[in-house]
């Protein structure tokens, strides 16, 4: 059996898991969140600095629980794993810092994570995933991609978003409707009393120069600018706001964007199976439209469980036994965080000279 202690902190969820994986199951032992999204709510977004500080104060608490609850001690683990890229630099050194001391203190391996390596192993949490090759379509508050997973560790972005992800789409409607922060979940409640078809909003395109459109790709900043002409236009008319109707048409439209050049990619590329993971993910209506449209395609969906959608540690567990699994035993002590890299080259985080 393996055994995985792992720490999230790449944005505004300080997390820690413990996981562990035997010849066919894997399981969360304990899986602690603290979310910092009421204190950021007031600023409308993610302060990095706050986040960074209260990463600090509560990821030992989280740490200490986790031990508590699975019965281990830290020298018990094959790894502490951690994320270290993407996301807010200062808050990724916090998860970092504390993964590469408890390792090097305890005489264990230290594996470094990508974020979207953990987003995309988060399907692996539920009752049931696919094998490779399958697409998977990632959805979250940074990132709006289509990826092609080959085998383990083979990546192939065939399609992303050129300006706003989905999940800013939602925060920054979200924002301009009065409702709360993070705008997803808020959206999500009041859209249930609404109606989806009430306005048309546009399906963002994304122009090629030689002509035509990218087909798998997102563009979501001009529905955002369309809500917000659409509240002024009722405003200026001294409408009350049809908030309930506004939220569940662009979430309508959010979804049909997402579904429609999922499955065209899909079947563009021969894949038969598609996986939505990401904070997104766990949207009512894109899950059961999605679920809807695929089967017409006979393409067969898989989510990431909703509580492992949003960032949370046990994913980036998950990561870690796969690396162990295929190979990738530790990464070196010297490796630090980095705002941005690239999944497909996730592999270097493994090398005994960092990429960063
Ligand atoms: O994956 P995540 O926790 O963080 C990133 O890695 O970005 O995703 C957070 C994003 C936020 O933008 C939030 O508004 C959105 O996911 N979100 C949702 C829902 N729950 C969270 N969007 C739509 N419907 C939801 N139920
Ligand atoms: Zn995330």
């Amino acid at each position: 059996m393996r055994t995985i202690l792992a720490l999230e902190t790449s944005c505004d969820e300080s997390a820690v898991a413990v996981l562990a994986e035997n010849e066919s199951e894997l399981k969360v032992l304990a899986s602690e969140i603290s979310s910092q999204v009421d204190e950021h709510a007031r600023w409308g977004g993610v302060v990095p600095e706050i986040a960074s500080r209260r990463h600090l104060e509560v990821l030992p608490h989280l740490v200490e629980e986790c031990l508590v609850k699975s019965g281990l001690k830290v020298c018990d683990f094959d790894a502490v794993a951690a994320t270290v890229t993407p996301g807010l630099s200062g808050a990724l050194m916090v998860g970092s810092v504390t993964g590469r001391t408890l390792a090097a203190l305890n005489a264990v391996p230290f594996l470094g994570i990508h974020h979207l390596e953990g987003h995309l192993a988060s399907v692996s949490l539920g009752e049931s995933s696919p094998e490779p090759p399958y697409l998977v379509l990632l959805v979250s508050g940074g990132h709006t991609e289509l990826i092609r997973v080959e085998s383990p560790y083979k990546f192939e972005r065939l399609g992303r978003s050129h300006d706003d992800a989905a999940g800013e789409a939602f925060d920054k409607v979200a924002r301009l409707l009065g409702l709360s922060y993070p705008g997803g979940p808020a959206i999500e409640k009041v859209a249930e009393n609404g109606s989806p078809n009430r306005f048309k909003f546009p399906k963002g395109r994304v122009s090629r120069p030689e002509g035509g459109f990218y087909p798998y790709d997102f563009s979501f900043s001009g529905l955002k600018t369309a809500v917000l002409r659409q509240v002024e236009t009722l405003l200026s008319l001294k409408d009350v706001l049809p908030i309930a109707d506004i939220a569940a048409s662009f979430e309508q439209v959010v979804a049909d964007v997402l579904i429609d050049r999922s499955i065209r990619c899909a079947i563009d590329h021969g894949l038969k199976e598609l996986v939505m993971v990401g904070g997104v993910a766990a949207n009512k209506r894109l899950r059961a439209l999605m679920k809807k449209k695929a089967s017409l395609e006979s393409i067969e969906v898989y989510f990431a469980p909703k509580a492992f959608c949003t960032d949370n540690a046990a994913m980036v567990g998950a990561a870690a036994l796969n690396r162990l699994k295929y190979g990738n035993i530790s990464s070196s002590l010297e490796l630090g965080v980095s705002p941005r890299w690239p999944l497909e080259k996730a592999d270097l985080l493994y090398e005994q000279e960092p990429p960063f």
